[in-house]
């Protein structure tokens, strides 16, 4: 009992954090600038970044596997639900085979929450589109958002998988739920990814994490590439690019894997810079949408930006 109040306090105390920093960093700039400034500059530069990934083991039938990957969305004041439309477009027009949208939908705000979903159900990919939660999900009620995901009938994956059969192969598509901490991520993996002796077979495995951390159990249990999203990149990075030097900035003293291409071995980790955000600037850190190529073979055209 006392657990269960002390929780509730730590929770309503977290919101109100997370109010008080809307107010003074989102709905403010936006009231400033007559929501003009940052509602453009956030959306109209919004980018396809198009990445080859290589996978030595990957069945012939799974080359040229592709899949578009959105994360970080946070409708709400600054990213209004009038853009829907031209981002759920420019996902379909990448012809994805399976699209992943890695959490942070939306931003505070639980009215947008019907037009979010209904322009979610237009993205439309033939393997499937799968969705996990992000931090700022949970921080206006995760609950009510898995709600109305599932009543709409999309796939949300929360510490579990779905097996997809295509071209007589498997693909293990599997979702984790928001967890800042290491312990807790290897824990959500390893609910969402059976142990080994009652894994079903697959000849690609797949892990949604909103945090990118989730990367450091996913090798462990031998997932091939690991979608993420979380640290927009860092908001702030001295140079926009590939690689090392496209990391350096707020987003690497944040956080260990800020943005781009990450590689162990031959698992894979993609941290997007996501479509939007709740800080109105962004510099040399354009928001994208990403589009993931799987190839088997080592002459493709990889850039293994952070080996
Ligand atoms: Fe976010």
């Amino acid at each position: 009992m006392v657990e269960e109040t002390q929780s509730r306090i730590r929770r309503s105390a977290k919101r109100i954090k997370a109010h008080l920093r809307h107010v003074a960093l989102t709905r403010m700039p936006v009231r400033l600038t007559s929501g003009g400034l940052t509602r453009n500059r956030m959306v109209r530069r919004l980018g396809i970044t198009r990445r080859d990934i290589i996978l030595p083991d990957l069945p012939d039938a799974l080359d040229g596997l592709r899949i578009g990957h959105l994360s970080d969305l946070h409708v709400g004041d600054l990213i209004p639900p009038q853009r829907l439309p031209e981002i759920i477009a420019a996902a379909n027009a990448l012809e994805a085979d399976l699209i992943a949208v890695t959490g942070d939908l939306v931003d505070l705000h639980l009215k947008v929450l019907p037009q979010v979903v209904a322009a979610l159900a237009d993205l439309d990919a033939p393997l499937g589109v799968y969705y996990v939660l992000g931090n700022h999900d949970h921080l206006v009620d995760g609950g009510q958002v898995a709600a109305a995901l599932r009543d709409a009938g999309l796939n949300l994956l929360v510490n579990e998988q779905r097996m997809v059969d295509v071209r007589g192969c498997a693909i293990r598509v599997s979702g984790i739920d928001f967890a800042h901490r290491p312990i807790d991520l290897t824990r959500l993996v390893r609910r969402a990814i059976q142990p080994l002796h009652q894994r079903p077979v697959a000849d690609l495995s797949l892990l949604l994490s909103h945090h990118p951390d989730g990367f450091d159990p996913a090798c462990r249990h031998d997932v091939d590439l690991t979608l993420a999203g979380h640290t927009h990149g860092g908001h702030f990075t001295l140079f926009n690019g590939r690689g090392r030097k496209g990391s350096l900035g707020l987003g690497s003293l944040a956080f260990r894997y800020p943005r781009g291409l990450y590689r162990r071995g031959h698992r894979y980790l993609y941290v997007t810079t996501g479509v939007g955000s709740w800080f109105p600037v962004r510099f040399n850190c354009p928001p994208e949408i990403a589009c993931l190529t799987l190839r088997s073979q080592a002459d493709a055209a990889v850039d293994l930006s952070h080996p």
